[in-house]
């Protein structure tokens, strides 16, 4: 197949690139204006350098690849900054994939995966995310993923030889276990990754925003899930639509959680040092605990998590923080 992976030099889109260079023999297409990706991470295929909203370059290489199917990673992620602004939001992850299904529509590219999030969930009342409960969510940023969501159902609904996977994340964390690619984005605000940076001296504390939940340590719960792990989740999805399967919303996760107290335990004890942090305040919109129901990918698809330990987990940010 000839494969487009937007947003293919980012954190997940690469270590999807990396497996599916690793384990198919389809030609690979990535398309990243590198805003926050780079091009070191692009370790197969050919990369295309341009911004999804350069709608001639776009459908040229839609057309001149003969693209057929497409993994849709490019979007803006802090969510912070989507209740700052926006409107970026709403253009680069809301407009911009509109435009996108409108080239697959266009040209009958008839195989979507997309990057959705838990963040579509808002605050859970019992702490659990199940596909088919009702959806709130609490900032732009999941509200830009939500209506991309209702885009591909009902565009699925008119056109049905169109067939999407959805895919809601957890808490992506941690490196390719074969060391090839990891997490570089600038100004990262993902827990294991600001440990990982502090345990190694690159920064110089870090804060717990909070510990006073009614959690077992007082502090949040989160589905931590390997990157490996996610990205084949992306590749059993296209194996699936390619078997005759329908089009599907799926969490991935592991169905349980870590503290950050845990997680910072643990970072200290791998890493074998004792590193700086502060507990501050906590943050609007932080619920006490997320963690995905999350059967119903494997059962479908075989997805089987091989990287489901919080060790690996780290030990993989933590090798690859240190080759940076
Ligand atoms: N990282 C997480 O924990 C997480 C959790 C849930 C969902 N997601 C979703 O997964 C996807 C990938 O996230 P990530 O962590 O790899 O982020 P990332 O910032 O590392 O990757 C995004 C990539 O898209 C590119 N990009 C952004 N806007 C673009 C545009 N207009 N045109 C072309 N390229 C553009 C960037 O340069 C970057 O390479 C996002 O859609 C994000 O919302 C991520």
């Amino acid at each position: 197949m000839n494969i487009l992976i937007t947003g293919g030099a980012g954190y997940i889109g690469s270590h999807v690139l990396n497996l599916l260079s690793k384990q198919t023999d389809h030609n690979l297409y990535i398309y990243d204006n590198l805003s926050t990706g780079r091009k070191e991470s692009v370790v197969a295929g050919e990369l295309i350098q341009a911004d999804l909203e350069d709608l001639e370059t776009l459908e040229h290489v839609i057309t001149s690849k003969s693209i057929d199917a497409v993994f849709h990673f490019a979007g803006s992620i802090v969510v912070p900054e989507s209740v700052s602004n926006p409107l970026k939001y709403y253009k680069n992850n809301t407009l911009n994939t509109l435009n996108l299904i409108d080239l697959c529509i266009k040209h009958k590219i008839n195989r979507f995966i997309f990057s959705s999030t838990a963040a579509v969930y808002g605050i859970p009342a019992d702490g659990v995310g199940r596909v088919g409960d009702p959806t709130f969510p609490i900032n732009p940023y999941g509200s830009t993923k939500l209506m991309t969501e209702q885009m591909l159902q009902d565009v699925g609904a008119a056109h049905p030889d169109f067939k999407f996977i959805i895919l809601r994340y957890f808490n992506v964390a941690g490196a390719a276990v074969d060391g090839s690619v990891g997490q570089c984005t600038p100004n990262a605000t993902h827990l294991l990754k600001i440990a990982c940076q502090t345990a190694l001296g690159k920064r110089e504390k870090m804060q717990i925003f909070g510990d006073d939940y009614d959690t077992p340590d007082g502090t949040c719960i989160r589905d931590y899930i390997h990157v490996d792990d996610l990205a084949q989740a992306h590749i059993d999805g296209l194996n699936y639509l390619n078997g005759g399967g329908t089009s599907e919303i799926f969490n991935v996760g592991y169905g349980k959680g870590s503290s950050v107290k845990e997680v910072l335990e643990a970072t200290k004890s791998i890493i074998g040092n004792v590193f700086n942090v502060e507990v501050g305040d906590r943050r609007d919109g932080d619920a006490p605990k997320i963690i995905s129901e999350a059967h119903e990918i494997s059962k479908k698809t075989g997805w089987t998590p091989k990287n489901d330990n919080l060790q690996v987990i780290i030990k993989t940010a933590i090798d690859w923080e240190r080759r940076l």
